[in-house]
């Protein structure tokens, strides 16, 4: 089946967090992560009749089944990870699950590593929960951005150090951890009672074949240590939906994520368990067509990117994000100098690093190409 990834609908005036941020201004958003694309019309089709029906009263996550066996179907055939439905804990958000485990597995005072650069929210939760945050840094192996792992075992080895939180596939730098060091991280752990929260939200959007989503609890090293964050949203286009899940497989830090997010987490709402539902059975070649779609783009964007004075970029091997660098620029401001020729990443500085900028490239190509030409000066 063809999908038109080139016809995207208009978000001008639909109150979109991306567009409202330059409404009225000649500037193209390519910051926010999510996506111009239209849903998968099956995603679109399964609200339709949620809607039709006309009930949109409460249902309980836990007993909704169909929504279950859809994330057991794509957990298994996706991430070739059988999972109980028992260690399915569903979240609205993955941004509340990862401030919940800091909650459940840390006492105030206690230390949380977090690779750095990395999403904001990720960034501040140490903080929001009273906790202390260290930064393990990445560094760059033949051209691959990776965790700094001799940073993560001298981290680790302090005993207040209770929580890793992890973003696979990294995000901004685009990186799949690779089975070794996904190893290496199950070693760091276990040694220093170290628990693991990964937030794999990007999991889907593995655009390098030779790299595979390794999910942290899969790894049977991990299984009694981690929580492993999900969604359909970042793939599908949903996120506005605000539904997620956790797979926590030990049934003692089930019962400790649980009991923290009690009286403080929402139950996710009905369309987000129908829309992942839907995702998760019936758009399988909507996601493979997405994921050709973003290589073609994420190749433009390379080519054209490094062809700009004072810009580089690295071929990414997962997200539709591409994490630019711009201290070849000599400007004062990295945004700015975006922001002046009409485009508008998010800001390096959120990520802690200042001389970066992070370009959406999950639109269509003819908006991408008028994001590359205005960068380009052109
Ligand atoms: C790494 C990462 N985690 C979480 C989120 C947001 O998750 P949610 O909207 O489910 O809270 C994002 C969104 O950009 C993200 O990039």
């Amino acid at each position: 089946m063809q999908f038109n990834f080139d016809e995207t609908p208009s978000r001008r005036d639909t109150f979109s967090f991306k567009w409202q941020k330059y409404a009225g201004q000649d500037i193209i958003p390519a910051w926010v992560a999510d996506t111009e694309f239209r849903c998968a019309p099956p995603i679109l089709n399964a609200l339709s009749a949620k809607i039709e029906h006309g009930n949109l009263g409460y249902v309980l996550p836990a007993q909704y089944q169909p929504a279950i066996e859809a994330v057991q179907r794509w957990l298994k055939v996706k991430h070739a990870w059988n999972i109980d439905p028992e260690w399915l804990v569903w979240t609205p958000g993955v941004v509340p699950a990862f401030n919940i485990a800091c909650k459940a597995y840390c006492e105030p005072g206690d230390k949380v590593m977090v690779q750095t650069p990395n999403y904001p929210p990720l960034l501040a939760a140490p903080k929001i929960n009273g906790l202390e945050r260290v930064d393990i840094g990445t560094v760059t192996i033949d051209g691959r951005p990776t965790i700094d792992f001799a940073e993560l075992e001298t981290q680790a080895a302090d005993p207040k150090c209770k929580l890793l939180i992890l973003c696979n596939p990294m995000n901004p730098v685009g990186s799949v951890l690779s089975q070794d060091e996904i190893a290496r991280i199950a070693t760091i752990c276990r040694e220093n009672q170290v628990k693991l929260c990964s937030d794999e939200i990007h999991c889907d959007l593995v655009l390098d074949a030779s790299a595979p989503h390794i999910p942290a609890g899969r790894e049977e090293a991990l299984k009694d240590i981690s929580v492993t964050l999900m969604a359909a949203s970042k793939t599908f286009n949903v996120a506005g939906l605000g539904a997620s899940f956790a797979i926590i497989p030990d049934r003692k830090l089930r019962q400790s994520f649980v009991n923290a997010a009690a009286g403080h987490m929402p139950w996710v709402n009905v369309l987000g368990l129908v829309a992942t539902e839907a995702a998760f059975t019936l758009c399988d070649q909507w996601h493979n067509a997405l994921l050709d779609y973003l290589r073609s783009n994420q190749q433009c964007l390379v080519d054209a990117v490094n062809n700009i004075p004072g810009l580089s970029v690295h071929t990414a091997q997962a997200t539709f994000l591409a994490w630019v660098d711009g201290s070849g620029l000599n400007v004062p401001n990295v945004q700015k100098w975006a922001e002046s020729r009409g485009v508008g990443p998010s800001p390096g500085s959120d990520f802690l690093a200042p001389d970066f900028m992070r370009i959406n490239f999950g639109c269509s190509k003819a908006m991408l190409e008028q994001i590359l030409s205005r960068l380009a000066g052109k």
